[in-house]
């Protein structure tokens, strides 16, 4: 979702400003601003609507000079991808850039309407720049009018202000959506994430919610929620663990399909060492009675995946919902139960507030997360690393696997702290998961054959992907990737469920993606897959090579895994999902890394 930048430097910043904006295009944008204020002290500002090579062109033509600058990437919400509506909003002597929902904005215009003041664009954003132009217009200082304006704002947001006249100033300021504050060597810097940061400098404090800084060159003086100074610890980051390149790759995303049996393998160690799981003591399943999982979009799909495990190996009653749902329908909790909340980014507004829910709630809060310094991580009672490294594509592929493996192994630890695994048990289990980096490894080459099938689902209108157990989820994901990155109708079901409706849909323009090994519940999928070719359904059958044999027969194509992962295997099927929609997708020549629409953290509602 929205990316912030913003230089306190020594040199030229636009160039800088459009460099960092250009490692926070990952997280979803439709806009582009940069504002500067320049040696003379004046405030002026770029912005274009589309992608930010039009912004850099728009610089090229109009350079932005000056030492001091904002910068942003827009991913709308309050009114159209527009310039009117890009950021920074500058009103007066003010620019200000945002990340998140000014909740009572609509209050808050009205408020600056009678004051005789006409907002120019349809943002929230805007009203803030407004506000804090007011306030000074009243006599007062730059930051005692960006504290007023502070002080009136509900909701979430990151925001930067920077202002005419004031070439060593900058104001931050943080309520859920996450900004960082880097220190640099007479320079200073403020961003998203240290993805942003990290080509100026290793050493950033990460800002708390309520808190606002306020920058010069010289040092960020930082204040929390009630306005007393706070101190903040300066993190050294590793900034080899920020590097974004794509490897020779043609897209982020194949470069992260292909991490999968190395960050899979780097997972599965942290947690597994000597044949025995090695988590925080503090993880002990013995007395839980029910866990809560949540989370969103793919993160969902994988706590749908973890419930089978938690439920079959552990016997652990599970509740499952989405987070936005979760949040919002006030479902009671048990004292003794644990709620796990599992995101990539770990910043997802709904995620995040669904975490909140909890926290008093039940025994234990756990959060299965990839960005360590994460919201969730910090809000947690305890926080597992997931250990994927940089998602950069907006469609999780290796996040997937690995959040996978975390709750696999979470899965085992509950079954063996409930008496459901012997010692014996759990390590064949663990032999299994350990198998799997090399499993996957394998499948990668279904590539070619992913490939070759893309042709035909590139043709197809709306495609339906089928499942049983830990496949349904398996199914569910394949069709959101599809979705996603193709722009093609999908929808996963569970195989039992077709005729119950949805096989009303099938006829010879559908493609029908069955993912299947040969398990317990494979002769069950095989006869609704024949119900489905019955109907001239065209079936893409997914299954290991004795499931092929067994069930291939009359299907249009089918796709040979190797098979193992014993109850895990569900881990591999996430591959040929994957590459079925990235190459569909390059096919259609959609854009494969940022498909439209969509942001790789959000943080709104
Ligand atoms: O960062 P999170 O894992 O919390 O994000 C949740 C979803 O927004 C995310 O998984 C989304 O569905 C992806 N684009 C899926 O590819």
């Amino acid at each position: 979702m929205c990316g912030i930048i913003g230089i306190l430097g020594s040199h030229e910043v636009s160039p800088q400003l459009v460099e960092a904006l250009k490692r926070l295009e990952y997280r979803g944008y439709d806009s582009a601003g940069v504002a500067t204020v320049d040696a003379s002290g004046q405030l002026n500002r770029r912005r274009a609507v589309g992608k930010l090579v039009n912004l850099s062109d728009r610089l090229v033509h109009e350079p932005l000079p000056g030492h001091a600058g904002i910068g942003h990437t827009r991913w709308a919400t309050h009114g159209a991808a527009t310039e009117a509506n890009a950021h920074p909003h500058r009103r007066g002597p003010v620019a200000v850039v945002h990340n998140g929902i000014i909740e009572n904005f609509r209050e808050l215009r009205d408020e600056v309407i009678s004051l005789g003041l006409t907002p120019e664009s349809e943002t929230d954003t805007e009203i803030v720049a407004l506000m804090t132009a007011w306030h000074m217009d009243q006599g007062n200082s730059p930051v005692e009018a960006a504290r007023a304006t502070l002080a009136r704002l509900h909701g979430a947001f990151a925001l930067a202000f920077l202002f005419e006249g004031e070439g060593n100033l900058m104001i931050a300021a943080r309520k859920g959506s996450p900004l960082a504050v880097g220190h640099g060597k007479g320079e200073m810097f403020i961003g998203s994430d240290a993805v942003a940061l990290s080509p100026f400098t290793d050493r950033i404090t990460y800002l708390e919610d309520g808190d606002h800084a306020i920058i010069t060159r010289e040092g960020a003086e930082i204040f929390n929620a009630a306005g007393a100074p706070a101190n903040r610890e300066i993190q050294q980051i590793d900034v080899g663990a920020t590097q974004i390149d794509k490897g020779g790759y043609r897209h982020f995303m194949a470069k992260e399909i292909a991490e999968q049996p190395a960050v899979l393998g780097d997972a599965l160690s942290h947690y597994i060492k000597d044949g025995r799981i090695v988590l925080p003591e503090a993880i002990n399943f013995a007395d839980v009675d029910r866990l809560t999982l949540v989370g969103c979009g793919t993160a969902y799909y994988a706590a749908c995946v973890a419930r089978y495990w938690f439920e079959s190996l552990a016997g652990l009653p599970c509740d499952l919902d989405v987070a936005s749902e979760f949040r919002y329908r006030e479902p009671p909790l048990s004292p003794k139960s644990w709620a796990m909340f599992v995101s990539q980014s770990g910043e997802t507004a709904d995620t995040l507030a669904a975490l909140h829910y909890a926290r008093d709630k039940v025994a234990k809060t756990v959060g299965v997360v990839n960005v360590g310094t994460s919201a969730i991580a910090r809000d947690a009672d305890i926080a597992l690393p997931t250990l994927a490294g940089i998602e950069v594509g907006v469609a999780s592929s290796k996040a997937f696997t690995c959040q996978l493996a975390v709750l696999a192994v979470l899965a085992l630890k509950a079954a063996h702290d409930r008496g459901r695994l012997t010692d014996a048990e759990q390590r064949a289990h663990l032999e299994d998961l350990r198998a799997l980096p090399g499993l996957l490894n394998q499948t990668l080459s279904v590539s070619d054959e992913c490939r070759s099938l893309a042709s035909w689902l590139s043709e197809a209108q709306d495609v339906l992907y089928l499942g049983r157990g830990p496949l349904y989820p398996v199914a569910l994901e394949g069709a959101l990737k599809l979705k996603e990155l193709s722009y093609i109708h999908a929808e996963g079901y569970a195989s039992g469920e077709l005729k119950h409706g949805p096989i009303a849909l099938i006829d010879r323009n559908v493609p029908v993606v069955v993912v299947a090994p040969r398990d317990a519940l494979f002769d069950k999928t095989v006869s609704n897959m024949q119900e489905v070719m019955a109907r001239h359904g065209q079936v893409l059958l997914i299954s290991d090579a004795e499931g092929i044999e067994k069930g291939g027969h009359g299907t249009r194509a089918s796709l040979t895994m190797p098979s193992g992962g014993g109850a895990f295997a569900a881990i591999l099927y996430a591959v040929p999902m994957q590459y079925l929609a990235y190459h569909t997708a390059v096919a259609k020549g959609t854009d494969v890394d940022q498909p439209r629409n969509l942001a790789k953290s959000v943080t709104v509602e």
